[in-house]
């Protein structure tokens, strides 16, 4: 039996989607829930966002479906006070709150009644809760505090009680009362304030758990579009709104290439600084870090990311943390696309061949199984799949595809690819006997491209192909002089933009001393960029090379701003000297309190830091 047959077998009996009986969920070893017995459809939040006490309490009403008469409804919950649980009829159930798992979290468990296909769970997030950031005044651009939830991967159950696998779909609503003055949005249809002052919510197509999210704050809107917007705190809104321009054409391309976008509206929430991603995909309204706004557009690949997640993500969901590739390989590629018809094919390709060359540097320092795109989780937290891998490899597939089959005949099958899943939650497997159906066994073709191997295999086939571009050719040209002697003023850079600048900053001869690097940064303003990925890779570079007078803007960065993207790499250059590991201990010890628990996570590990226990 070939590895695809075998996997089509486990499929079939797994999942009997074909077979035409009801889909059961495939197993997600990153829930608690048991949606093959009793399966969550809805819910309906009543929430208080408590500000003083840095708390959520309210109640979860489940609406589900029972699949096997005798079962208990099986909820995930992370550090989540349970004050009750009750049937429709207001009497009580008896429930049952398992151990808790620093990973999971702990089971939920609740005996149902006869009749029950809904239940309310009254409840309160404690401290620490992972998916809730409270920020205070002094981290926002004005003088009210903030509020966001960040729910993937598996940290909605922080804030909700719900079934918290992506294979389990549900629509949901929402009643939110926040402090007089602060505005409230969510990842659906805004309702807006009722005179009681809550903020009602309803989105009415399902979802994965993660894609639930909560803003709150000193908020302003404006609009891109009669579709599209954006919020953000007053002082930064102008700024966001010139930065966004392109979102309505970036929509149409999209609609065009992929199918209609079938949400409604595509709102942005800008977030203060603190926001530990660059952007995050919820749905009608993607939340992003205010970092990307450089002036001048140069970054808003990061919209088309997003934005993409509409189709390939957000309709159509990875149904295990196994199969992440799924949401953002297909991202990464349509994203490239959008890019590609906004921006034109150099800007593309400066971008393509930037990615390609992370990718392989990261291949290079990854133990084999990371490297693999259906990886292997099992005892993991699904972030420590988290690499380039989900996200390059997983797009360099689709291109080989697209080459190999031709973009015509790809982009069909891309589109039928999202009909015919649309709100659903597919595996690698489901996609795999998809592909073979519709693509592979089409062709003669298919033997030019080792699926067994792109999916399952650690390393990069050979046939990945890096994008050719005039304009980074025209920076490794540049680079060459620079290594030879050439001073900085008399470097060709006229023109360059920011794919460029970031192309030559992270391939800097080895060897440039403290004087060279002075030239650089003084010819070029450097240090006083407000490009932060520019900026970025450079204090990368000082702290390698111990430049001096990088330090303070270094640090005012650290202390500012939240995104792991940007931290890590500067906390790991950081970390590599005795005074540098010195010296970035002593600013974390200021900046933890700062930065979102998926950030800390990861810096603790650099750091060696060990946390203080907490009580809760
Ligand atoms: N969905 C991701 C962010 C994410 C992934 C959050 C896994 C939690 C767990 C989002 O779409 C994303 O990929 N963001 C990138 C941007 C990008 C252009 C690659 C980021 O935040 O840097
Ligand atoms: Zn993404």
């Amino acid at each position: 039996m070939s590895r695809f047959s075998l996997l089509l077998a486990l499929t079939l009996t797994g999942c009997q989607t074909l077979s035409g009986t009801r889909p059961s969920a495939p197993m997600d070893v990153h829930s608690h829930a048991r949606p093959d017995e009793v399966r969550a459809k809805h819910v309906s939040l009543d929430l208080d966002l408590d500000f003083e006490r840095k708390s959520v309490a309210g109640t979860a009403a489940l609406d589900f479906e029972r699949l096997e008469a005798s079962a208990p409804l099986v909820l995930d919950a992370h550090r989540l006070e349970i004050r009750g649980v009750h049937g429709d009829d207001g009497t009580p159930r008896d429930f049952e709150l398992s151990e808790h798992d620093p990973v999971l979290g702990s089971a939920l468990t609740i005996e149902l009644e006869p009749g029950d296909a809904r239940v309310v769970v009254d409840y309160r997030t404690s401290g620490n809760t992972e998916a809730l950031q409270w920020l205070g005044p002094e981290q926002t651009s004005g003088d009210a505090p903030f509020l966001f939830t960040q729910g993937q991967s598996i940290l909605t159950r922080s804030w909700i009680p719900l079934q918290d696998s992506p294979g389990v779909r549900i629509t949901y609503d929402a009643r939110v009362r926040a402090p007089e003055g602060l505005v409230v949005v969510m990842s659906a249809e805004q309702l807006g304030r009722h005179d009681d002052g809550t903020y009602r919510f309803r989105l009415d197509k399902p979802i994965p758990p993660y894609l639930i999210a909560l803003g709150a704050g000193d908020l302003a809107f404006a609009p891109l579009s009669d579709r599209a917007g954006v919020w953000a705190e007053p002082q930064v809104l102008e700024a966001a709104a010139h930065e966004f321009a392109d979102t309505e054409a970036m929509i149409r391309t999209a609609e065009k290439l992929f199918g209609a976008y079938r949400w409604g509206r595509y709102d942005l929430l800008v977030l203060p600084p603190a926001f530990p991603f660059g952007g995050m995909e919820n749905p009608l309204l993607t939340f992003l870090t205010p970092t990307v706004i450089a002036g001048d557009r140069s970054l808003v690949g990061l919209i088309a990311h997003e934005l993409a997640h509409s189709w390939s993500g957000n309709l159509v969901t990875n149904a295990t943390w196994r199969d992440f590739w799924l949401n953002e390989g297909f991202t990464v590629y349509l994203e490239q696309r959008i890019m590609e018809e906004v921006y034109g094919l150099e800007r593309s390709n400066m971008e393509k061949a930037l990615d390609y060359d992370d990718l392989v540097a990261e291949l290079a320092k990854q133990e084999p199984w990371e490297q693999v795109l259906h990886v292997d989780l099992d005892g993991k937290h699904p972030d420590d799949g988290f690499s380039n891998v989900p996200y390059q490899k997983g797009a360099l597939f689709l291109r080989r595809l697209e080459q190999v089959f031709g973009r015509e005949r790809f982009d069909e099958f891309l589109l039928g690819y999202f009909d015919d899943h649309a709100f659903q939650s597919l595996t690698t497997a489901q996609f795999h006997e998809y592909l073979e159906r519709e693509l592979l066994s089409t062709s003669e073709l298919s033997a030019q491209v080792d699926v067994d191997r792109w999916l399952y295999e650690p390393g990069l086939p050979e046939t990945a192909v890096r994008a050719s571009s005039d304009g980074i050719a025209a920076v490794e040209a540049q680079l060459e002089r620079l290594a030879r002697g050439t001073s900085a003023a008399e470097l060709q850079t006229a023109g360059w933009v920011t794919q460029q600048w970031l192309h030559f900053l992270e391939n800097l001869p080895e060897d440039l001393d403290e004087g060279r690097l002075r030239d650089l940064d003084l010819t070029f303003g450097l240090t006083s960029t407000g490009n932060n990925e520019i900026l970025c890779a450079w204090l990368v570079r000082c702290v390698r090379s111990d430049y001096d007078a990088a330090y303070d803007r270094l640090e005012q960065f650290l202390m500012t701003v939240g995104r792991r993207k940007f931290l890590s790499p500067l906390y790991e250059a950081l970390a590599e000297t005795p005074a540098g590991f010195d010296r970035a201990r002593a600013i974390y010890a200021r900046a933890r309190g700062r930065y979102h628990a998926v950030s800390s996570g990861s810096i603790d590990r650099i750091l060696d830091w060990r946390p203080a226990p907490t009580s809760s």
